[in-house]
């Protein structure tokens, strides 16, 4: 058994090889024998599988550097956006599948565990969705029908192909109940067990998953419990939680995981690490980010202190952050299937929103 201390130590050595490298990650030949670096899949082949969500650009062809980056550190993948209801059933009766089927593709192409992101969410799903023909909300039976479809209608199509599915993103409040969104006002509570239900009988086969972020501080945490004992007790296939794991510098603290882990153990659920990554600055919603205004000078020494590049010195803060999560993962790996980071490089994170973050392991180059 390791301690904590040589766990830290190991992943420090092999996150900081990777998150100082440099430029030198991205310029790199995949599977050229001088590499310096170890795949993240093999270092950590004993713990957890190791993925990243991709864009369109990384799977049709457009960044082949990051492309290749994938290829070497993952044996899972995650879509960043091409599977939500938004991008793939962007009207009633038209389904965009091209993009969708050109990252299963990829995945399949890298003998990768594929995952589904995800069938039921509040955001990045369009408003026709809740409303009927004549613009008027929709009943409880019209709603369910219209979710079942939809979800028939995309795990079936990649049945066999994708192994697991978020088949239902963030339904909690920061206190854990419900939150009240349109599905929960429309549907009722059980529109999260009706979800599940109705993935299961698409593809008997699909391992599923409830997402959700912040997930390890109490009040949320605790409705997670409760949402998870529920549907086990109706009977319902549910293999294992998400916790998205946007990080900070200081969250979560290294007694939050180890809450939520210990809260977890006893209901028979894996546990997802399924959208990491670590902002250097404290968390601001995008609502608040939309706001500042970056051409002010204050404004832009408050909220963009870094633009063109970390100080070493937070450079080495973040991989000891880094190698912090790790060990806390390794020391849990009986309970965590993957670990999945939200992102290739930091160019391309969806944390940046206007100013230049470094949540990634692979900078902006
Ligand atoms: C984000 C994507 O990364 C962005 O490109 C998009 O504009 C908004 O959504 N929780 C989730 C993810 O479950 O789907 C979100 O992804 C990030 C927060």
């Amino acid at each position: 058994m390791k301690t904590n201390l040589q766990l830290k130590t190991l992943c420090l050595i092999v996150l900081t090889n990777i998150l100082l490298a440099g430029e030198g990650c991205a310029s790199e030949q995949p599977g050229s024998s001088s590499s310096p670096q170890p795949a993240l899949k093999d270092v950590f082949k004993k713990d957890f599988l190791i993925g990243m969500a991709v864009n369109n650009n990384v799977v049709c062809g457009n960044d082949v550097n990051a492309a290749a980056i994938v290829e070497k550190h993952c044996n899972t993948l995650t879509a960043e956006n091409v599977m939500k209801w938004g991008p793939i059933h962007p009207e009633p009766n038209r389904y965009n599948f091209e993009p969708a089927d050109r990252f299963v593709e990829f995945g399949q192409n890298n003998k990768m565990f594929i995952i589904g992101h995800t069938l039921v969410w509040h955001h990045q799903t369009p408003k026709w969705v809740f409303e009927d023909n004549a613009n008027k909300p929709m009943t409880r039976d019209a709603m369910l029908s219209r979710m079942k479809d939809h979800i028939f209608t995309v795990v079936g199509r990649y049945k066999g192909k994708v192994g697991g599915w978020d088949v239902v993103n963030e339904a909690l409040d920061d206190n854990g109940e419900l939150r009240k969104s349109k599905w929960f006002e429309t549907i009722g509570e059980d529109f999260i067990e009706k979800a599940f239900e109705y993935a299961h009988e698409a593809d008997p086969d699909a391992e599923l998953y409830y997402n959700e972020y912040n997930n390890e501080k109490p009040g949320k945490l605790e409705g997670c419990v409760r949402l998870i004992r529920k549907l086990k007790a109706k009977g319902l296939r549910i293999d294992g939680v998400g916790l998205q794991a946007h990080s900070d510098m200081n969250y979560p603290s290294k007694k939050e995981l180890e809450g939520f882990f210990a809260a977890m153990k006893p209901l028979g659920v894996k546990v997802m690490i399924t959208e990491l990554d670590v902002s250097v600055f404290p968390w601001v919603d995008w609502f608040a980010m939309r706001k500042i205004d970056f051409n002010d000078v204050n404004e832009r020494k408050k909220f963009n202190p870094y633009p063109s590049g970390l100080p070493d010195e937070v450079q080495q803060k973040l991989a000891d952050r880094y190698a912090e999560l790790f060990s806390e993962y390794v020391k849990h790996a009986d309970q965590i299937d993957r670990v999945t980071f939200w992102g290739v490089y930091d160019k391309t994170s969806w944390l940046n929103m206007g100013r230049s973050n470094y949540p990634l392991l692979l900078d902006k180059k």
